[in-house]
């Protein structure tokens, strides 16, 4: 979604601005722009567009001169993608300048107010309305900081804000509420962003800021203040990931790097976590009479941490025998749940910034359930609401398209289950065992998922398959969670239309779609349940389909027999195995993805964390 930076220091800004929005792309934005205060003003550029479009009309910043600045890439919420709506906007006094991130939900109310104040808008953005509010009071206040908190006091829904005032020049004003901010420490300079990597290349000092905090700054000095309007100390951080964890470092996108980074995330994630064949999840305190007691534990998340929690819920209720349900988190808000402390809720988020699932955590905390996050971005606002959180130490995902946090994220959730089996007694040593020898072995196990053998078998069979125009995935038990997931891939970065179905549920419906040449991609890596899915393809293939089907490497030759192509992957523990299956479907959407012409990295219409509901 949108991203802030601003800075202030003895640089020329518009570069710094620049390079700042670059590094922010990932999120997803479809206009940018920025302002610099010179001895103009506040002089604001924006363009519609890819941050290219800006740049050229900037000439990469050199022909804005100052010191001081703030930038934006927008993501339209409030009004189409154009040059006037683009952030920076400034108030109708012309004294101020603002950038946004987030959502006012109060903004029709509060422009009437300003309208009848003598106020004019020239955007249909809610921005506009927080600019003219602090322009409005800093009219009346005279006071730079104390118009700004008169404005913040007032608006209801999520804002991260950098604010300029004409007056004041070499000032910034930082403020948020349910959107992330970031204040950054140099020598001489100072730095805000909604997002580390917007700043990482001159600083790893950093200060989070909490909702409600506003830092007031120059290249010099910063003064915070909490939501009380009381100075505080900010806690500084060290940053201990390197530029290079977010750069493409050899990799034509971000995703193939990261579909390679696997292995890694996923040592990272569970290594720390198994001791003398034990996991132990540091701060996760479940003991056996609380886990006993519950009625249910609830799995709540978007998008592709949604399919995770799928997965785990079969995972969950084989394992520990408790009641498990996977929602989404824009449904579990609003649906009255039936919720209260004899509920686990556990909620999974890469960004950690997702906006249903933080609403769904605290309705859930409302509800006076227990709140476990499993979370990727540390400090982020879904780790810091829950009541206890399990880190994915994936490292910073920048491709829209989540992989290397999905992988991480099933690996939580086989951490968790078997901890929770263990406190419980519901299996046995030998099996505890077994489970935990596969965890150690399974970043191995991926790394033979990408040798070259089954890159090129992707890569071939994308060639064959990228001219289709619809999918279906079809899979049973676990399968069918990881079909959602590949076929999610496939259609949000090779804009392919694709449907996932359990195997079995093929034919209650869907099945009238299937005619010649459509795609079927069959998942069948549940031995057990090897001939039920086959019988699926059989059925789909006497309707036409071109099946893909993707097994395990002693039934692929059985597999071969039935479906025009096939992959076989090595068997591993069946309850480990999603982890080795998701692999060729991230790789064959992306190859789709290139044989498409598609923008892998930046797919139309997304955006990397969404704070929006
Ligand atoms: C798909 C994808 C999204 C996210 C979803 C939740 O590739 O990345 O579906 O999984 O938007 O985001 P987080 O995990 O940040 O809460």
């Amino acid at each position: 979604m949108c991203g802030i930076v601003g800075y202030a220091g003895s640089r020329q800004a518009a570069p710094v601005l620049l390079n700042g929005l670059e590094k922010l792309e990932y999120r997803g934005y479809d206009s940018a722009g920025v302002c610099v205060h010179n001895a103009e003003g506040l002089v604001a550029v924006k363009a519609k567009g890819r941050l290219s479009v800006l740049k050229d009309r900037l000439e990469g910043g050199s022909a804005l001169p100052g010191c001081v600045g703030i930038g934006h890439t927008r993501w339209a919420t409030h009004g189409a993608p154009s040059d006037v709506n683009s952030h920076p906007h400034l108030s109708y006094t012309g004294k101020i300048a603002v950038v946004h991130n987030g959502i006012i939900e109060n903004e029709a109310r509060l422009r009437e107010k300003m309208l009848r104040k003598g106020a004019t808008f020239v955007s249909e953005t809610d921005t506009e309305v927080v600019a003219n509010l602090i322009g409005y009071y800093y009219e009346k206040t005279g006071d730079f900081v104390r118009a700004v908190r008169e404005t913040v006091t007032r608006l209801e829904g999520s804002f991260a804000l950098g604010i300029l005032c004409a007056d004041l020049p070499g000032t910034i004003i930082a403020v948020k509420k349910d959107s992330p901010l970031i204040f950054g420490f140099g020598d001489g300079e100072h730095f805000v962003a909604s997002d580390v990597p917007a700043i990482l290349k001159y600083t790893q000092t950093v200060a989070y800021l909490e909702d409600g905090d506003m830092a007031v700054f120059d290249a010099n000095h910063v003064t915070f203040y909490d939501s009380t309007g009381e100075e505080v100390e900010k806690v500084r951080e060290k940053i201990t990931w390197e530029m290079s964890a977010a750069e493409r470092g050899g990799y034509d996108h971000f995703m193939l790097k990261e579909i390679f980074e696997q292995p890694k995330a996923l040592r990272d994630t569970i290594s720390p976590r198994l001791r003398d064949g034990k996991i132990t999840l540091d701060g996760v305190e479940l003991s056996a009479e609380y886990l006993r007691g519950l009625r249910k534990i609830y799995l709540v998340a978007c998008g592709s941490a949604y399919y995770v929690s799928v997965l785990a819920k079969y995972i969950i209720e084989k394992n520990c025998r408790i009641p498990a349900e996977a929602m989404m988190a824009s449904e579990f808000r609003y649906c009255d749940p039936v919720v209260d402390e004899k509920n686990l809720v556990i909620f999974v988020s890469q960004s950690g910034e997702t906006a249903d699932t933080l609403a769904a955590l605290r309705e859930a905390k409302t509800r006076g359930a227990h709140t476990l996050a499993i979370v990727n971005v540390v400090g982020s606002a879904i780790a810091k609401a829950a009541d206890q959180v399990i880190y994915t130490w994936a490292g910073p995902e920048i491709a829209v398209a989540t992989t290397k946090a999905f992988s991480t994220q099933l690996a939580v959730v086989y951490l968790l289950a078997m901890q929770m089996a263990k406190t419980l007694g519901t299996m046995s040593d030998e099996q505890y065992a077994t489970i935990v020898e596969g965890l150690e072995q399974l970043p191995y196990d991926v790394d033979q998922v990408l040798s070259p053998k089954y890159l090129e078998r992707c890569q071939y069979l994308a060639s064959r398959c990228c001219g289709h125009h619809d999918a279906f995935y079809i899979g049973r038990n676990i399968d069918s969670g990881i079909c959602m997931e590949g076929s999610l891939k496939l259609k949000e970065i090779a804009y392919l239309h694709s449907e996932a179905y359990p195997a079995g549920e093929l034919k209650h419906g869907p099945i009238s779609l299937i005619e010649d040449g459509m795609l079927v991609v069959a998942l069948s890596t549940v031995r057990e349940l090897f001939d039920k899915t086959m019988a699926n393809v059989k059925e789909v293939k006497a309707r036409g389909a071109d099946v893909l089907c993707i097994t395990l490497e002693d039934l692929e030759e059985q597999a071969g027999k039935i479906a025009d192509n096939t992959i076989g992957i090595p068997a591993i523990h069946p309850m480990l195995q999603p982890s080795l299956s998701i692999i060729p479907l991230q790789l064959f959407s992306y190859y789709v993805a290139l044989a498409r012409g598609c923008d892998v990295d930046k797919p139309r219409n997304l955006a990397k964390s969404v704070t929006v509901e």
